[in-house]
């Protein structure tokens, strides 16, 4: 049985061995009160609510549920341990649920440390058996030890989101690289760190990008970002969006669903961009396309979501106009420069919960959102699970195809198999009770064709 302790930091861990085999652990994904795993998560006591939450989220995520119903009659992943590096909410726990009843044991850990939901945390533990490091607002040390935990249950597959998993693993914890097969990122900052490390000839297995399946980024980037980083920014400041001036940083998919949100709620909409193509693409979208110099003047909330680092920095705090706001909802808390802020102020306090008061030279006020971090993520739940069910059915459909066909595949990024992203797309659709045409012989002869013309 799991023997409960105070561990320093306040929190409640369930020890025990961390080696991956031997332990029991929930069947099929289903509840189970006395699974015994290892982990280190804030309070046990919290299952019951984590329970509830992520049942919820299972009726919104149809997709999934039909994977795991045929992952538990088929077990195609049986015997694979997993480790996942992964934002710890609700859709990540049926995520967690839908590998082990296909046979895998998953280790999980968070990927980034505002992120995790406490409640979610226990019942992965407690209830589905799932081995679970993660402790919202843990510090950089015990983030870092989390993720060294998931390495150590010596994963055949790596599931990262924003690639720190995997960098760990090819820097300091080498020696664990033999035992794995392949692994897939989640997020786009992710995909760019392996392109690089791909690039350079580091990276040591293959990569599945879930990031750039259709069924991903168009949907789960594009109206999950945007619409949980507007609960984020509402859940933590109360502002009134309509009239307001937000200049969002970055117009890539998230970006674009941002500005949707963000317009649709009455904001005067400006949008900062390096790319030419991304910047013609709104301006005839109907947004205002300025530098950041310009807009920083004009900004009542800024909100940067680019994957670039110092987006917003010392030159633009301090054109900034009395209570403007800044938010990040980019993957590293990199885009805003806090610690140029820091430089610039007499001091700083916290007024609501994730609302850090900066006092910049002159009595300025500038108010600093969740630290930095991706704010949806932070002061909100992230991406309602409706949009998660289908980045992730992609995440447990890739994993089963590495598992067939990992060993023949480069050591490189690769795409998400077209089928996969299709059957993500006919399930979802399929689920929303939508039919939608198949072509006619004549038409299918048709696009086949290339005499036939006026
Ligand atoms: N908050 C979330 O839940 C969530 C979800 C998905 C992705 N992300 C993260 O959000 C970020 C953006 O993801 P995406 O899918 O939109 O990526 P993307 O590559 O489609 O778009 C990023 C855009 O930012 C622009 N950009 C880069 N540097 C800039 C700068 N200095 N100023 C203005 N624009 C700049 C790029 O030209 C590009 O158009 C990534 O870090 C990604 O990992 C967060």
């Amino acid at each position: 049985m799991a023997r409960r302790s105070r561990a320093g930091n306040g929190a409640t861990t369930s020890v025990l061995p961390t080696a991956p085999r031997g332990h029991s652990r929930a069947a099929n994904g289903t509840a189970s009160e006395d699974a015994a795993v290892p982990g280190h998560v804030r309070d046990l006591n919290l299952a019951r609510e984590g329970r509830m939450r992520i049942e919820w989220a299972d009726r919104h995520m149809p997709v999934l549920r039909a994977i795991r119903a045929r992952f538990a009659k088929e077990k195609p992943l049986k015997g694979l341990r997993i480790a996942a590096c992964l934002h710890v909410t609700t859709e990540t726990a049926n995520l967690a649920r839908t590998l082990e009843a296909g046979g895998a044991r998953v280790f999980l850990c968070g990927s980034n440390p505002l992120s995790t939901q406490d409640d979610v945390a226990a019942a992965l533990v407690t209830s589905y058996g799932v081995s679970t490091y993660a402790i919202k607002g843990e510090d950089h040390q015990t983030y870092y030890s989390h993720i060294v935990s998931c390495i150590e249950a010596e994963p055949h597959v790596t599931m990262d989101d924003g690639c720190d998993l995997v960098t760990v693993l090819h820097t300091k914890k080498k020696e664990y690289l033999k035992h794995v097969l392949a692994g897939t990122e989640e997020t786009s900052t992710g995909v760019t760190r392996l392109r690089a490390m791909a690039a350079s000839k580091v990276l040591r297995y293959p990569v599945i990008a879930i990031n750039d399946a259709d069924t991903k980024h168009l949907f789960d980037n594009r109206y999950g970002t945007g619409q949980s980083t507007m609960d984020g920014v509402l859940r933590c400041t109360n502002m009134l969006v309509a009239g307001s001036t937000v200049v969002i940083a970055g117009y890539g998919w998230c970006g674009r669903g941002l500005a949707t949100r963000a317009k649709g709620m009455g904001a005067t909409v400006l949008v900062t961009e390096i790319d030419p193509l991304r910047a013609l693409e709104a301006q005839m979208d109907g947004y205002h396309v300025v530098s950041m110099s310009e807009a920083a003047p004009l900004g009542d909330l800024f909100i940067t979501v680019t994957g670039n680092k110092s987006v917003l920095r010392r030159e633009h705090f301090l054109a900034m106009k009395e209570g403007a706001i800044v938010a990040n909802s980019g993957h590293f808390n990199v885009e805003i420069d806090i610690p140029a802020l820091e430089r610039l102020s007499d001091g700083k306090k916290q007024v609501r919960p994730f609302v850090e008061e900066y006092k910049v030279q002159g009595g300025k006020r500038i108010y600093l959102l969740g630290e930095g971090r991706l704010i949806n993520l932070a002061a909100a739940e992230g991406h309602p699970a409706m949009v998660m069910d289908m980045s992730f059915a992609n995440q447990a459909l890739s994993v089963e195809y590495l598992r067939k066909k990992g060993k023949a595949l480069s050591k490189d990024v690769h795409s998400v198999p077209g089928e996969i992203d299709r059957e993500v797309a006919r399930l979802k659709l399929k689920s929303m009770g939508i039919d939608i045409d198949t072509p006619t012989a004549d038409q299918d002869r048709y696009m086949r064709t290339w005499s036939e013309g006026t």
